[in-house]
Order: structure tokens, then sequence, then C-alpha cells
């Protein structure tokens, strides 16, 4: 079975693409590596095939899409603040580029097309833990795109039968995710200054809490939402259900990297929100879905992964 990964040069792109390879199944690629990086495909590039371009392009897309059964979309501007600061672009890659996805499933008749959403698309209730009957409260540029994808992968399904599945993921972190743009997540930004020896930057007081959650149950969501006969038309959270800490992480760093650690306060980021955390009840009934890597196994083999890598 053929599966089209886009965005597949990607931190979550890049691990599912490992796994599918490892289970026997064939891979092709579409990426533009604009946030993705050539290297995290190396070890990969004989066994997939590789499609360099924009989903901005229909024409693109269209031939990406050809003989896919399945359609595992990542491909994204994923960052809240480069949205707030460029949202005609984030509109145009995250939205645009999604209907392009889906238009180019319909016409090859693909089985299923996985979309990534996001938790983003919850903003800043006071209600926790999020579940998917909450009305969602978009605070950023990039959460109205990750809805209006999701809101496009219902309609496609219902006026056309296409099978779509929208995972809301949680904060996803583990190897390969990149620590060194100014619009990296946390754990990587974090990682790569204590090891480094430098001050990690805690935007707000660092009692915000994260339900961080490691790639390999992202990527093991993907793999079964592919498949489950109930969550066709579907949108459900993809998290692991522990409450995080901004400060637990940075005491978690220094139990693991057995360095000291001297964070920096800063004022709060626009468009952040302050609590996030899951209900995965509904992901456990239609996908089967579990916590298979827990948050202090999952930082542990992050921080060995960036420490091998920084010495490579
Ligand atoms: N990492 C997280 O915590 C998180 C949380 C929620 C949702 N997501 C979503 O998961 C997906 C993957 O995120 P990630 O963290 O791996 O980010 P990433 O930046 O590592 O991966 C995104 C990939 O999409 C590619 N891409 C971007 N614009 C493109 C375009 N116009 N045409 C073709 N390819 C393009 C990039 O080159 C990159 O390889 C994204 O859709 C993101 O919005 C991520």
């Amino acid at each position: 079975m053929l599966y089209l990964v886009t965005g597949g040069a990607g931190f979550i792109g890049s691990n599912i693409v490992e796994e599918l390879l490892k289970r026997g199944e064939r891979v092709r690629v579409l990426d533009n590596f604009s946030t993705g990086k050539r290297s995290n495909l190396l070890p990969f590039l004989g066994d997939i095939e590789l499609v360099e371009g924009d989903i901005r392009s229909y024409h693109i897309v269209h031939e990406a899409v050809r003989g896919a059964e399945v359609v595992l979309h990542q491909a994204a501007l994923p960052s809240v603040p480069r949205s707030i600061a460029d949202p005609i672009t984030t509109h145009e890659v995250n939205t645009n580029g999604t209907l392009n996805v889906l238009a180019a499933a319909r016409e090859h008749a693909v089985r299923r097309v996985v979309f990534a959403s996001s938790s983003s698309i919850y903003g800043d209730s006071a209600e926790l833990p999020k579940h998917e009957g909450m009305i969602p409260n978009p605070l950023s540029p990039y959460a109205v795109s990750k809805l209006a994808g999701e809101k496009y992968m219902q309609v496609y399904y219902r006026l056309y039968g296409l099978e779509t599945v929208s995972l809301r993921y949680f904060n996803v972190f583990g190897p390969r995710q990149n620590p060194d743009s100014q619009y990296s997540a946390v754990i990587p930004r974090f990682i790569a200054a204590v090891l480094a020896g430098r001050s990690p930057v805690v935007y707000g007081d660092g009692e915000q809490t994260r339900d961080f959650t490691y790639v390999a149950n992202v990527v093991a969501a993907n793999i079964s939402a592919a498949e489950a006969p109930a969550a066709a038309g579907e949108v459900m959270n993809i998290a692991c259900r522990e409450r995080v800490s901004i400060n637990r992480l940075i005491d978690d760093l220094r139990r693991l990297t057995g360095r000291e650690v001297q964070p920096v306060y800063e004022a709060p980021r626009l468009g952040d929100v302050r609590h996030s955390f899951a209900d995965i009840s509904k992901a456990e009934a239609l996908l089967g879905y579990r916590n298979i890597v827990r948050w202090e196994t999952g930082l542990r083999m992050t921080v060995e992964s960036f420490a091998e890598a920084s010495f490579s």
C-alpha cells in the first residue's frame, strides 16, 4: 500500500516515514523543505519516493497524490508566533494547501486522508481537560488555519464521501524536532540550551502547563487513523493526558542532564494559552489509542537523541 506523507521531511513527518518503512509499507514524501530538513530523510532516501514541491501548488499536489491509498497530511507552517508575524503565508500553506490535498485526494479516489490538526484550536477556555465537544476558540491565525482544515476535512467526508480524520495533536516532542528556529517549540529549545550551557528563556512564570506528547504516540495514532473504520469523518485529541508545567520541565532537565539550569523569565507571548490538557477518551474508543510512551521516558529518550546528535 502506498502512503503519501506530506511534510515528511519535518519532525513528525519523518518519524511517521520511519515507522511506515519499518512496517514494510511504500512511502512517498511531498515536502518543500521550508521548515523540514533533508537530513531528517537521509537514512530513508533509498527507500522512499521524494517529491520536492509546495502544497500551495494544486498541480504539484495532484501529481504527488496519484496512486496513493492513504495521505497522512502533516505539511504546514507549524507555529503560533510565525502566524502572528505573517498570517497570510500561514493561511496559504495551512488552509489553501490542505484544500489542495483534499481536492487532489478526491480526484484520485484516495481511501483516507489523515490531517495533523492542533490543540491550539481550543484557545484559552478555563474548562479542563479539553474535549472534542467544546466550542473551538482559536487565538491565533495558526489556530484558525487548523480549524479551517478540520472543517474542510469534514465537508469532504460529508459531501464527497472521502474518508477523513483530523487528529488534534497536543505539544508533540521527540527526536528530530528542530531546536534552531526562532519559532521552535519549548522542549527542543530548552534541551539545546541546556546542552550548550545557555539559560532557557521561559515566557511567563513557568506555571503554565502542557500535555506534552511523545512523537511515537502521534505516529501510532496516524497509523491507526488510516484504518480504524469508526474514525471516518471524526476529529479527536491526541495527547498523553499528563499535565506538565514549564518549571517541572526545567527540573526534569536538571535531573536528566545533571547540569545547573538557570532559566530566564520574560513576559508571556501573545497568543499563547495558559493551560492545555486533553481528554483522550475519543481516540481511545475510536482508534484503540493508548499513551505508549509516557512523559519521563519520552523526555529521557529525547535528551539522549539530542546529546547524540550534538556529538555526531
Ligand atoms: N509539533 C507539534 O507540537 C504540533 C502540534 C500540533 C500540530 N502539529 C502539526 O503537525 C504537523 C507537523 O509538525 P512538525 O512539528 O513536524 O513541524 P515541521 O516544521 O517539522 O514539519 C512541517 C513540514 O511541512 C513542510 N512544509 C511546510 N510548508 C510546506 C509547503 N508549502 N509545501 C510542502 N511542504 C511544506 C516543512 O518543510 C516540514 O518538513 C504540522 O501540520 C503541525 O501544524 C504539530
